[in-house]
């Protein structure tokens, strides 16, 4: 998994402590000047009538330490991980080394606990408290972030967590579909429209939006708005808004979602879907991104078998 969802904090933060190094080399090089013998030069100014001082060279000691000080940056940049998300020293130093050898112990440990369950179909897994507490567990700790404790999601004008306990889904509910958002992640892609469309445009297909999930409207502009959507939207979101599912399991990765049935991944205000039709969604820079790790790698088969029937197993309760 990318320690970032989006590249630019990696730079951020490189080129930060990039700048930081450069600049103490830079002052150290700079008074690194010896007085080139005979006696000292006094500086200009003058205190108290009679008070002058010397332009003397920072004392030795005081600048080997200095000098230390940024030598040592360099080697723990190196050793452990702080550079970004370059990862320092080898897969045997370090802290990676030292990660990698915990990672070790804990898997002999306790890889047993979660790999008796890999062979256990998913449907049938979700329905073993034993498993779906494991499970529990599992989303507590990795998924809760962005999903909440309780699988409920969270949404805002420019995030949308689904809500993983209400069987209305964007890729699909059943186990083999859940446990491939989660191994492989997922970003719906949404192409930002404001280079495309003019913003009266944007507002009406907005409008239209609001119809026809239910929601108060501007009747004018809804039907204008029809037509934008007809020639804009249909491809992605289905003829009648219904989501790409809607059109076939051929379309479901798309992600588009349903926007007739009232579950909003977003925010539903005018001028958030304003926002998210001009911006687009995980479409490169200026859009919002939105995404769903990649967790195969990161949690290992087995985890992601648990937690895939965790999932499961919050929505085929009744
Ligand atoms: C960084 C935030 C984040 C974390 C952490 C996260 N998710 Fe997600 N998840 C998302 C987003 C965002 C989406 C929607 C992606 C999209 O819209 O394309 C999503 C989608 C999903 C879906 C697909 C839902 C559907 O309607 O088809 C499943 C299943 C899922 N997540 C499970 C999990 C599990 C299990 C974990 C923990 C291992 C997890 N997620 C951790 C952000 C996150
Ligand atoms: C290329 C496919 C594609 C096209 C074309 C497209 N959308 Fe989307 N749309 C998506 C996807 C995928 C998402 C979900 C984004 C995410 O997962 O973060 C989405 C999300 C949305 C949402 C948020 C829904 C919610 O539940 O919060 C609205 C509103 C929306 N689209 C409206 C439109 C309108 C209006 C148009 C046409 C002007 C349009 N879309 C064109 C793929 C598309």
């Amino acid at each position: 998994m990318a320690d970032f969802i989006s590249g630019f904090w990696n730079l951020y933060v490189a080129g930060l402590i990039a700048f930081g190094l450069l600049f103490c080399l830079v002052v150290l090089i700079t008074n690194m000047t010896s007085q080139g013998g005979g006696e000292p030069k006094l500086q200009g100014h003058v205190w108290d009538e009679n008070l002058r001082e010397y332009n003397n060279p920072l004392p030795r000691w005081w600048l080997y330490l200095f000098w230390g000080t940024v030598i040592f940056a360099f080697l723990y940049l190196y050793l452990y991980p702080g550079f970004g998300t370059w990862r320092s020293g080898s897969a045997q130093s370090g802290l990676r080394g030292e990660y990698a050898k915990e990672v070790k112990l804990a898997s002999e440990e306790y890889g047993p606990i979660f790999n008796k369950y890999l062979g256990t179909d998913l449907a049938a897994l979700s329905a073993d408290p034993e498993a779906v507490a494991t499970g529990k567990r599992l989303f507590l700790t990795y998924c809760s972030q962005c999903h909440g404790s309780a699988a409920k999601g969270a949404k805002g004008k420019d995030y949308g967590f689904p809500d993983l306990s209400d069987s209305d889904w964007l890729y699909g509910g059943d186990p083999a579909t859940i446990k491939a958002s989660i191994e492989d992640g997922r970003g719906g892609v949404m192409t930002p429209f404001g280079g495309t469309l003019n913003s009266e445009q944007i507002r009406d297909v907005a409008n239209y939006v609001r119809s026809i999930a239910g929601l108060n409207a501007d009747a004018a502009r809804a039907a204008r708005g029809r037509d934008v959507f007809a020639s804009n939207c249909t491809v992605c979101h289905g003829p009648e808004g219904k989501g790409a599912r809607s059109m076939g399991e051929a379309f479901a990765a798309l992600g588009a979602p349903d926007l007739t049935d009232g579950i909003w991944l977003y925010s539903e205000s005018e001028d958030a879907i304003i926002d998210g039709v001009t911006r687009g969604r995980n479409a490169g820079p200026g859009s919002v991104i939105n995404a769903m790790p990649a967790w195969k790698d990161y949690l290992g088969d087995a985890k992601v078998h648990i937690l895939a029937a965790y999932v499961h197993s919050l929505n085929n309760k009744k």
